[in-house]
């Protein structure tokens, strides 16, 4: 049975509603995962008609769905569900009333209000929110990410936050956990024998985690510039992957459960200071290069002439530890940039060598095994194994690899993330959503790697754009150098 709930957007009609939360939102309507009443309000401080709005939605929609997604009578059936309303989130006036009279006529006593927009502001919503009735034991609010910028101001905002809303009302989003094949983590790892055994420092030598983008800016210089690769992707993204990857097997899959145990991890990782530094953190910047074939300008090109001579890292490469008995001893080399050669985000395990060479020099080399899991562009699973070379006189050992593709395995093309976890909202599941707790501790592992950059003198070195990343990056990364 699908909830009844209502829907609220601040920041309605931005870039992050446009690109991503307006698509899911339609899909969602295409596959029937709405309750008939659910209306979708879409607040926005633009003044504007009825049509005009509309129309920005519908062309939103035809440039960020996939082809043939968009349909006449998909959005004929979408639009009947979207109500505009104008308010600035940040000030408190009889424009929320508009809001409230629309919610109250919806019949639905479940609510969702999803904060698209800045965290600074985070606060005086909720209280606007709450001065005008509008926050009850049924509603729910989203964050997105970034929530603050260092463990001080991120605990301010969730205070904020938490002066009107219990933590089991907020929904903090993290959309790499919506992605399939993070989901699958879990699936894999707790679902199978042959993974759970061979998943520690006994089996296994080093992992390698990188998220790689071609984009660069993407005209969000403003936020970028003032956050970097750490800010942006390590200390939400990365280490939620982190986490699932190493948690111990929770009791049960429940939002409880799976939070603990990833706050286990989070805080045996090893910290970075000043003392280590300079061993355990790579920092990048691109300058000018080619990608697909097509030139593409340096990161200083693309600042605003306020932000030039920026040494802001738009690539980052940690080697992290996760002091416990399970993981004593094995690197973790995370890895993300803007600008680099592909784009894909994966998981690769290398195992250890085997203890004993049985075969003699005519077998060649044994290589140890590898398990590869894909998150995008495709959702995969490759493990690569020795075995012996057919047709060959004799034993010679080569690498052969088990590959599965989900999609194909399943004959069904993957979900959206957004989708995923807005349905998830509206269900009130917060399996995948970071508890407070978890924030504040993310923040707690990078602000010394933040303090420790400035005093030591780290800075940001060049990369061409279409590279891996800068060269000293390259021994941590065997698998991205293809
Ligand atoms: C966002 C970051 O959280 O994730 C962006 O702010 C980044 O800078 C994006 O481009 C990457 O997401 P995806 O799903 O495209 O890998």
């Amino acid at each position: 049975m699908k909830s009844a709930t209502d829907l609220v957007i601040f920041g309605g009609l931005g870039d992050l509603s446009i690109r991503k939360l307006l698509p899911a939102l339609y899909r969602a309507n295409v596959s029937n995962q709405l309750a008939q009443t659910t209306k979708i309000f879409l607040s926005s401080r633009g003044v504007s008609s009825e049509q005009a709005h509309l129309d920005i939605v519908e062309r939103a929609l035809q440039e960020h769905l996939g082809s043939g997604e968009h349909e006449q009578t998909h959005w004929d059936s979408f639009k009947q569900r979207l109500v505009f309303v104008c308010i600035d989130p940040g000030e408190l006036d009889d424009r929320w009333d508009q809001l409230k009279a629309g919610l109250d006529s919806t019949g639905n006593a479940s609510r969702v209000y999803y904060f698209a927009i800045p965290p600074s502001i985070y606060g005086q919503t909720c209280a606007n929110l709450a001065a005008k009735e509008l926050v009850t034991a049924n509603t729910r609010v989203v964050l997105e990410k970034p929530i603050g910028y260092d463990y001080e101001s991120a605990n301010e905002i969730n205070a904020q936050v938490a002066a009107y809303f219990q933590e089991e009302q907020i929904y903090r989003i993290d959309h790499y956990l919506g992605k399939e094949t993070v989901q699958n983590l879990m699936a894999l790892r707790f679902g199978n024998v042959v993974f759970e055994s061979l998943w520690d420092n006994k089996t296994i030598d080093h992992v390698e985690v990188s998220i790689a983008e071609t984009v660069g800016l993407e005209g969000r210089t403003g936020f970028y510039d003032k956050a970097g690769a750490l800010r942006d992707m390590v200390q939400n993204h990365l280490l939620q992957m982190l986490c699932l990857l190493t948690m111990e097997p929770p009791t049960k899959l429940d939002a409880d459960n799976i939070r603990a145990e990833k706050l286990k991890v989070l805080k045996a990782l090893r910290p970075i200071d000043e003392f280590n530094i300079k061993a355990n953190t790579i920092r990048g910047q691109y300058v000018a290069g080619v990608i697909n074939g097509k030139a593409v300008p340096s990161y200083q090109e693309e600042l605003d002439e306020v932000s030039k001579g920026s040494t802001t890292e738009t690539f980052v490469a940690i080697k992290a530890f996760i002091d416990n008995w399970r993981w004593a001893g094995v690197p973790f080399y995370l890895r993300t940039g803007k600008r680099l050669a592909e784009r894909f985000a994966e998981i690769v395990i290398h195992y250890k060598a085997v203890s004993h060479r049985v075969f003699d020099e005519s077998a060649g080399p044994l290589e140890p095994n590898r398990l590869v899991i894909r998150l995008q562009p495709e959702e995969s699973m490759q493990l690569t194994l020795m075995s012996k070379e057919l047709n060959r006189y004799g034993i010679y050992m080569r690498p052969a690899t088990l590959n599965l593709n989900f999609a194909e395995a399943f004959k069904s093309s993957t979900s959206d993330a957004y989708q995923r976890l807005l349905m998830d909202v509206m269900e009130g599941n917060q399996a995948l959503f970071a508890h407070r707790d978890e924030v504040d501790q993310a923040w707690a592992w990078i602000d010394p790697i933040i303090a420790a950059w400035e005093s030591e003198q780290v800075t940001s070195q060049e990369y061409p754009s279409g590279s891996w990343g800068p060269d000293s990056a390259e021994p941590w990364f065997q698998t991205g150098n293809r």
